[in-house]
């Protein structure tokens, strides 16, 4: 362990994830769906993002968002990454590679209108907690807003053991390099599995969870399970310590929450009903739902609007549908139930999303000229937002000015896509968001701007990059095989001859070509 990393695992790099969560945008658009104010997004803003890792959401929201943005990460191979897309957008930003405690004295920082932190808080010290709230306490200005996530209690407590067992391993019978430490702690998870344990009586789920963590990415396994620290919290720790840094519970930064018919049991209202501690409700969702990880937006003072302003900012901010109308699924997952959706209610507002090629649309005329009331648009927006086939889109001038920084972030990333495969997003100059976009989907962008606009075109482009690389392409084989455990997995072979690799990069290129009127529309071509 390094003198600077306070058990933190620094072995190996973190993964590239994106979390719109962390976007001031969605943040903002969430607050608003609960009728809380938040700040305006403009030139003048400022944003940070603490614990940012390969600085991924840090360069896209730097990129895609109005003003300036800041962040930190105590990794230097962290923060070279940051910065190196940083070079790349040209953004207005700065990503310092300080502690969470150095970041928090620091006297050249701005007031922020939003902090972000992802997948830090329960793997740091109560200690390093406390100095990311000291940077909330000292630098968000009143009335800004701060999104943390976190695992949570009761949900991870039957498997928590799981962690204590592959940490355990780590710290007393710890060889090799990260990617053989973690495969030793799972190996020796693996045979204590097989061995039987009477615990695994008790907790049923624990072998499920395993299997599940065992395809998990090796360096994503490190950073989740190897830090010295994992603290698990119930809500109400977290609230009660973020109330002594001005902090107020505002709601849960998953959009159907607004709305408990969507995920909680009738059974499950008829006893909150008698519950009014709006903390104590929060928590006792926790267990209704058996949560596991919550992801909690914040605000330093909350100030509630009138019903009539809340209406008024939600249907006149424009919305984009980023999936073509046929292809949205009239059913919906949240938490543990499944919606099937009204599609009499619902198809009429995405069929109209989706007209002049996906244009972005505020949903006034809509309300007029429909029969639909109010809260039931509400709902479908919530809904569809939900799933990321609806998405909230930015100003028309907020828009102007970032589009450079996106276009030069989102270049740059289509380049790297011709060697690797690490990163799936790209920057929405309309949402100030990122969008799931993959390796093969960037390579072609990159080639139809180049001028190669056919399926044949890109798929012959493609496949000259993949086998000056010496790479071939590997899909999953039609068949499904079912495991011991009743697991289905789908067998994946290499594709050997060129004109093998050639005929699935068509396919997958015509895919990209029938979704390139939602691209043109996010403003990524
Ligand atoms: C699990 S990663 C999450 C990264 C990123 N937020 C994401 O979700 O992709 C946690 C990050 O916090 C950083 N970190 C941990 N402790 C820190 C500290 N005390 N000061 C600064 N950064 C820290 C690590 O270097 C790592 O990049």
């Amino acid at each position: 362990m390094n003198n600077w990393s306070e058990g933190y695992f620094t072995e190996s790099t973190y993964t590239y994830g994106y979390y719109r969560e962390l976007s001031p945008n969605f943040m903002r658009w969430c607050l608003l769906l609960k009728g809380i104010a938040a700040p305006e997004i403009t030139e003048d803003s400022c944003h940070c993002e603490l614990g940012y890792g390969q600085g991924l959401s840090a360069n896209i929201h730097a990129a895609a968002t109005p003003g300036k943005f800041f962040g930190t990460d105590f990794n230097p191979a962290h923060a070279a990454q940051a910065n190196e897309f940083l070079s790349a957008s040209g953004a207005d930003a700065k990503f310092f590679e300080d502690s969470f405690e150095d970041f928090s004295k620091r006297e050249d920082l701005p007031q922020f209108d939003s902090i972000g932190f992802h997948g830090i808080w329960t793997w740091v010290s109560a200690e390093n907690r406390r100095h990311m709230l000291e940077v909330a306490r000292r630098h968000l200005k009143s009335g800004g807003m701060l999104y943390n996530s976190y695992n949570c209690l009761p949900g991870w407590a039957p498997n928590a053991p799981m962690r204590e067992l592959l940490i355990l391993h780590d710290k007393y019978q710890r060889a090799g390099n990260a990617d053989e430490r973690v495969a030793a702690a799972m190996k020796f998870v693996g045979n204590l599995i097989d061995a039987e344990p009477v615990y695994l009586n008790f907790v049923p789920d624990f072998k499920r969870r395993f299997e599940q963590i065992k395809n998990q990415n090796a360096h994503y396994i490190a950073h989740e399970y190897l830090n010295l620290d994992w603290d698990l919290m119930y809500f109400a720790d977290v609230a009660e310590l973020c109330q002594e840094f001005k902090l107020d519970f505002a709601m849960s930064a998953i959009p159907a929450e607004t709305n408990e018919a969507m995920y909680l049991s009738e059974k499950a209202r008829e006893f909150l009903k008698t519950v009014s501690n709006p903390i104590i409700r929060e928590q006792l969702k926790d267990y209704f739902i058996n949560r596991q990880f919550r992801k909690d937006i914040f605000v330093r003072g909350v100030r509630r609007l009138s019903r009539t302003e809340t209406y008024d900012k939600i249907f006149s901010t424009r919305y984009v549908l980023t999936t073509p109308a046929a292809s949205v699924p009239m059913k919906v997952k949240v938490h543990q139930g499944e919606l099937n959706l009204n599609e009499e209610r619902y198809r009429p507002v995405i069929e109209y999303l989706e007209r002049d090629n996906f244009r972005p649309k505020d949903l006034l005329e809509y309300l007029s000229t429909s029969q639909i009331n109010p809260n039931a648009l509400i709902e479908v927006i919530v809904v569809m937002a939900h799933t990321g086939h609806v998405m909230p889109c930015q100003s028309e001038n907020a828009v102007k000015q970032v589009k450079r920084a996106c276009e030069r972030l989102n270049a740059h990333i289509c380049e790297r896509a011709n060697f690797s495969g690490d990163i799936a997003f790209l920057a929405s100059p309309l949402t100030g968001c990122g969008v799931e976009f993959g390796r093969f989907q960037q390579i072609f962008l990159a080639q139809y701007k180049a001028g190669n606009k056919t399926a044949d075109k890109l798929a012959e482009a493609a496949w000259k990059i993949l086998s000056r690389n010496g790479e071939r392409m590997i899909v999953e084989e039609k068949e499904k095989l079912a495991s011991e455990n009743g697991e289905i997995s789908h067998p994946r072979k290499m594709l050997e001859t060129p004109e093998e690799n050639v005929a699935h990069l068509k396919i997958l290129a015509e895919n990209f070509l029938k979704r390139l009127p939602v691209f043109k529309a996010l403003m990524l071509v």
